[in-house]
């Protein structure tokens, strides 16, 4: 009976519009190469931490004050009052680094195995766009909760559109609405933050998405995958048909629909998340202060300057990078220009072989000192600049960019090693 009238709703929505089919083709069974490993579950991560960053967003929003006089106190009576209010708001905090940790790996992912190459410099252009507005998603609401940090490092940075010559004043005017960062300001930034930057998040997904399903996913092989795409979809009434055109062959096939293999892998990968996020949420939510930084908890004063004022750990790479440079306009250009750089890399990989695994030694040589660069000016960027330190951040800005320009000069008449015709199971 039940299942008559479950199975009676769903034809009936499927005759006016194509849900099952949705589904199967860009879920249930979207042919997924089979030798996806550690690095793919970041993707999906991300999209559960997205989920998680707007369901708590919404319960804070619905305590919290974005005025200048309330905003820090009702940040603190969510914390102590409101039932659960600290667990939403840790859950919330905690999400916006867990955010980057998985968005930094997804991407290195990409990294490694070349998934930015023809054909998918779409999916990667998108990708970038979403780091862009996570960015600013991510400052803008740390400017939220009003505290010591909040004030000061918005300060910082937006005195830095200060430099742009002609329009640069009229522009930082214009981004804090008042003279100094005040009341209108939070106002603005919450406007954003809640809504305007989310939508766009969630549209920049979506066709992250219908790009990525358009080509195909990449593999860490990094070859064409021999099952072409679709042939592991349902018919237009779901029917599942990738076992009755494989069964009989005894060649490992390349891609294997999503559902089961793939759901139950991710679950395995959401667990060892929620482990990690749990225990940050649970026994360490300030994250030793990187997290939420100490300054935070005293509220905003505009006339007692922090002895020393750092970006949260996952900008701290590039503002090391915008205080290696003595003078403040070619600092703010090499900031932008260590932002905008990779969007090009599509095109200033010119190696035919996407795979780490195929490319030269040199290919691999270069990936490791970007790391290396990328952590290293992380680290650096988090610490007060001594003149020692800012000529470590010099040498970490040369590596960051020689990545880049090295990658271009050797990529074309790489050495590489011989691909496989089929996905390699390592
Ligand atoms: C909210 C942020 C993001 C979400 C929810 C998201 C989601 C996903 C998902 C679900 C996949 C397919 C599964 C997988 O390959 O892991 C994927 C693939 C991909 N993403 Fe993202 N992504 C995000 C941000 C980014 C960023 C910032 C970049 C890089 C700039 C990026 C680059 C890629 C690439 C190149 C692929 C194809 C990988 C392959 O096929 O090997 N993504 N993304």
């Amino acid at each position: 009976m039940l299942n008559k009238l479950v199975t009676g709703t769903v034809d009936w929505i499927d005759a006016r519009i194509p849900m099952t089919e949705t589904w199967n083709k860009h879920l249930a069974q979207y042919p997924t190469p089979a030798n996806f490993n550690f690095w793919y579950f970041f993707g999906g991560l991300a999209m559960l931490v997205l989920v998680n960053q707007i369901l708590t967003g919404i319960w804070l929003t619905m305590h919290y004050n974005p005025s200048a006089e309330l905003a820090f106190a009702s940040v603190e009576y969510i914390m102590r009052d409101v039932p659960y209010g600290w667990l939403l708001r840790y859950m919330h905090s905690t999400g916006a680094s867990a955010f980057f940790v998985v968005i930094y790996l997804h991407m290195f992912r990409g990294l490694i195995y070349g998934s930015y190459q023809k054909p998918r410099e779409l999916i990667w252009i998108f990708g970038m766009l979403i780091f862009l507005v996570l960015m600013a998603e991510a400052f803008m609401g740390y400017l939220l909760p009003w505290g010591q940090m909040s004030f000061w490092g918005a300060q910082v940075i937006i005195s830095l559109f200060g430099a742009i010559p002609i329009i640069g004043d009229d522009l930082t005017l214009w981004i804090r609405g008042d003279y100094v960062i005040s009341g209108a300001t939070l106002n603005r930034f919450f406007a954003l933050h809640v809504i305007a930057l989310p939508l766009a998040l969630v549209a920049l997904v979506f066709l992250h998405l219908i790009a990525l399903h358009e080509v195909g996913s990449n593999n860490p092989d990094g070859i064409d995958t021999k099952v072409k795409k679709g042939t592991a979809s349902a018919d237009a009434k779901g029917k599942f048909t990738f076992h009755k055109q494989y069964s009989g062959k005894k060649d490992i096939i390349d891609s294997i629909p999503f559902h089961p293999y793939f759901t139950v892998k991710d679950i395995m990968g959401v667990c060892g998340f929620l482990i990690l996020f749990c225990g940050v949420i649970f026994f360490m939510p300030e994250g030793g202060g990187y997290f939420l930084e100490a300054p935070n908890f005293e509220p905003a004063n505009g006339l007692k300057t922090p002895t020393h004022i750092a970006p949260v750990w996952y900008y701290t790479p590039f503002y090391a990078i915008l205080r290696a440079i003595p003078d403040k306009l070619i600092g703010v250009m090499f900031f932008g220009g260590s932002i905008v750089i990779l969007f090009f890399l599509p095109w200033l990989d010119r190696c035919k072989v996407r795979s780490i695994r195929y490319r030269s030694w040199i290919h691999k040589a270069n990936i490791a000192q970007f790391i290396v660069c990328f952590i290293v000016l992380g680290v650096l960027g988090a610490l007060p600049a001594t003149p020692l330190l800012t000529m470590f951040a010099q040498v970490g800005t040369v590596g960051y960019f020689g990545f880049f320009i090295a990658l271009w000069l050797y990529s074309k008449n790489e050495k590489t090693k011989p691909l496989p015709t089929r996905l390699t199971f390592k």
